[in-house]
């Protein structure tokens, strides 16, 4: 059976033990006339379909508008439809569309590109970081709410576009924060413009942001050509929340529409006790929906990419032993970082008598609307990020999800008809829960953030009009970390050319630095892998059945110097590979060797292609500032070194007893068992990740020499100590 294949969700995609004589219609013709009929029915019975006139009347009417509605009643597909046929793309202009996650842009285009009947990238596009469909046609574009923050940079009116539309603000990313209060000046710049009387003497936005870069004062002309081209910006803020007033006070009172729902009642069940293991419970339960329960797909929520692989595995493990008749169980999956074209394998419809389980992270909660589904299962778990500025240390952890993000989940399941949520806790420990999640921006590192803001001239980062203020420490904490790496200068202005090289890398800072400085030491394609590499989740990976042959295959790559120099090792391998099998002529062949490889190494091939596509995009970026890839051969130290002086602040002196001292922040951490380094405990270290679990773990991690801190990074090292 043929692996599920992009754009053609009507063929069944791979399936675990579906027998190879299934019969599927495949007259391509045919089925693409039946699948666009039925997407026309299905546009047409979304709840939004009947308030279209409406819409679009107060979108006319009102330069600012907040539009709620229930998850799946269309908003992400419909409203930049209705909107294009209602002539809001005249003269060229752009329907802009963020979304807080990557998934949700590649879909969402995709469905709304075939929804119109035309080509990806043609009048419906995306744009993500290291992903870019659009072309000059595209009309409505999806893409990140970081990616247009970016573009702010290069175009700092946003001229492009005659709406933008901010969707999935109440996930309240710190991308989605601070674009709210970018576009807020953007629009009162505009309009400004457009009402015909630009105030010259106001080069400076109210938040600070300085537009006329150029450094000019209008001339009478200009003004006239500024006001042509600087049409009203119509603001469009859509949340599956129905608490809107937050968005309405921030925009002064902006108009707020909430669009109805369908939602179908659904039970929700919860444990008698706790669950000591809820990997364990998630399995549980899936079989025993799957074998107890009346059809219907199985939505099931967990925390990232290495739970659903492992999850995956053990599902599969399971359904070997079950008799023949009751492996009809067709599994997929979606996180951020799985290729764009595996996403679209969550909305091929289940073929009969198969239950689709889809094993999403809190992708599925609101951004993306799955349909068929009937049951959730909801270990109540989720990752995040969580800032302590006192320290200057981000992690990730895995936290209790808020009520309402438990609310949203188990409303997936009800989307269609009456469903059932099967909650892995107990209900008194619902009660417990927050009621709802803490803005990003209050629990995460604002580096990159206050970094872009200064390049988009905002000097004041601490007085920006944030819709909701972040702790001041942890504003001043980045403005020291930006100090340190060399971004800013002693007055707290952008360095030149430093600060500016490092605002136009799409990357956190510290890599960028890493990336900048690598130069310097010879050793520019080492770290341009390692950045790539690091950019993506677990490039091992290790079966519970063959963990013996997984740990000698990485043997083999690994590397006594640490992490890093290992990542190269699989990085280069594989290169290598590829070069001795001369495929390399199209992608689907380097695709599928490539992927043959991996298996056989147990190196994770989602994500070393993955890391493949960000090496390429960011050595075309670095290629683009001008900066020489060089290697630095056989000559790791230079590497090592090179790392020190970018990763300082992450570095980590062992103690006594085998535990590690991370030298910026006092926190006593562990080496996560999957390092090369776990056993050998050098006395120095830089790390890249700080994960809690029951214990603080670090992770990415290369031997260093102490004294090279205080000779690479004196700006800190001699200060501290
Ligand atoms: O944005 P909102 O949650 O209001 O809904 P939407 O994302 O516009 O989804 C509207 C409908 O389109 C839902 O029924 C989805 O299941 C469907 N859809 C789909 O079938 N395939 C996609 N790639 C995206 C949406
Ligand atoms: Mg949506």
């Amino acid at each position: 059976m043929a692996q599920g294949v992009e754009g053609d969700a009507a063929r069944p995609p791979h399936f675990n033990g579906l027998p190879s004589n299934t019969n599927f219609p495949n007259n391509p013709k045919a089925n693409s006339f039946n699948r666009r009929q039925k997407i026309a029915q299905q546009r047409k019975s979304l709840p939004i379909a009947s308030v279209e006139k409406r819409l679009v009347h107060e979108v006319r009417n009102n330069d600012t508008l907040i539009i709620v509605g229930e998850t799946g009643s269309g908003k992400t597909t419909q409203i930049p439809q209705f909107l294009y046929n209602a002539g809001f793309c005249r003269d060229g202009k752009i329907i802009g569309v963020t979304q807080p996650r990557r998934v949700a842009a590649v879909t969402v285009a995709k469905r709304v590109a075939e929804e119109s009947g035309v080509e990806l990238g043609q009048r419906v596009g995306y744009s993500i970081r290291f992903d870019d469909t659009t072309s000059g046609s595209t009309r409505i574009k999806y893409m990140t709410d970081g990616l247009l923050l970016r573009e702010a940079l290069l175009d700092p009116y946003l001229s492009r576009y005659s709406v933008l539309i901010v969707d999935e603000a109440h996930e309240r990313t710190v991308h989605t924060d601070v674009l709210l209060g970018l576009l807020k000046d953007v629009q009162n710049k505009r309009s400004t413009f457009s009402n015909g009387c630009p105030n010259t003497e106001n080069k400076q936005l109210s938040n600070g942001m300085l537009l006329d870069k150029g450094g000019g004062v209008f001339s009478s002309n200009l003004k006239q050509s500024q006001s042509r081209r600087f049409s009203t910006l119509k603001l469009i803020i859509m949340s599956a929340s129905l608490d809107a007033r937050a968005f309405s006070d921030y925009f002064g009172g902006a108009r707020a529409v909430h669009v109805q729902g369908r939602q179908f009642p659904v039970d929700i069940l919860y444990t008698l006790h706790p669950q000591p293991d809820y990997l364990d419970a998630t399995l549980i339960t899936i079989f025993q929906i799957h074998l107890e329960e009346s059809p219907g797909d199985v939505l099931v929520f967990l925390t990232g990419q290495e739970e659903i692989e492992s999850i995956e595995r053990l599902i599969q493990e399971r359904l070997r032993q079950l008799p023949e008749g009751n492996r009809n169980m067709w599994i997929v999956s979606i996180f951020s970082s799985l290729p764009s074209e595996k996403q679209m394998r969550v909305f091929a419809p289940t073929p009969p008598g198969f239950r689709k389980v889809i094993l999403a992270t809190n992708i599925a909660e609101t951004s993306v609307t799955i349909p068929g589904i009937k049951y959730v299962v909801d270990p109540g778990f989720v990752k995040a990020r969580s800032y302590d500025p006192a320290k200057g240390m981000e992690s990730l952890i895995v936290i209790p999800t808020s009520k309402a993000q438990a609310l949203q989940r188990s409303g997936r399941a009800g989307r269609e008809g009456p469903g059932k949520c099967f909650r892995l806790y107990p209900e008194s420990e619902f009660e417990k829960l927050e009621d709802s999640t803490k803005p990003e921006i209050k629990r995460c590192n604002l580096s990159n953030v206050v970094l872009q803001l200064m390049a988009l001239g905002v000097n004041d980062v601490i007085g920006f009009d944030f819709i909701e203020k972040p702790p001041r420490a942890a504003i001043v904490k980045s403005l020291e970390q930006l100090f340190l790496l060399g971004a800013l200068t002693e007055d707290c202005k952008l360095s030149d050319p430093l600060g500016h090289q490092m605002a136009r890398l799409p990357l956190d800072p510290i890599y960028s630095k890493a990336l900048i400085q690598a130069s310097q030491f010879n050793c520019l394609e080492e770290v341009l892998i390692t950045v790539a590499m690091l950019s993506v989740e677990s490039i091992f990976y290790a079966p519970r059945e063959k963990l013996e042959e997984a740990r000698t295959a990485m043997k083999c790559f690994s590397s006594a110097d640490g992490d890093h120099i290992t990542l190269i090792n699989v990085f280069r391998a594989a290169d290598e590979f590829l070069e001795k099998r001369k495929s390399g002529q199209s992608k689907e062949k380097d695709d599928k060797v490539l992927k043959k490889w991996c298996k056989e190494n147990f190196i994770n091939s989602r994500s070393l292609r993955h890391a493949r596509d960000i090496h390429r995009q960011i050595q075309g970026h670095v290629e683009q500032m001008g900066l020489h890839i060089a290697s630095c051969g056989d000559d790791m130290v230079q590497f090592r070194r090179c790392l020190a002086a970018s990763f300082f602040l992450n570095a980590a002196l062992k103690q006594p007893e085998g535990s590690y001292r991370a030298l910026a922040s006092g926190q006593v951490v562990q080496i996560h068992p999957s390092s090369v380094l776990f056993r050998t405990k050098p006395e120095c270290i830089i790390f890249n990740e700080l994960v809690q679990t029951n214990h603080k773990y670090i992770r990415k991690i290369t031997r260093i020499d102490y004294m090279w801190l205080t000779e690479l990074a004196p700006q800190y090292y001699s200060m501290q100590r």
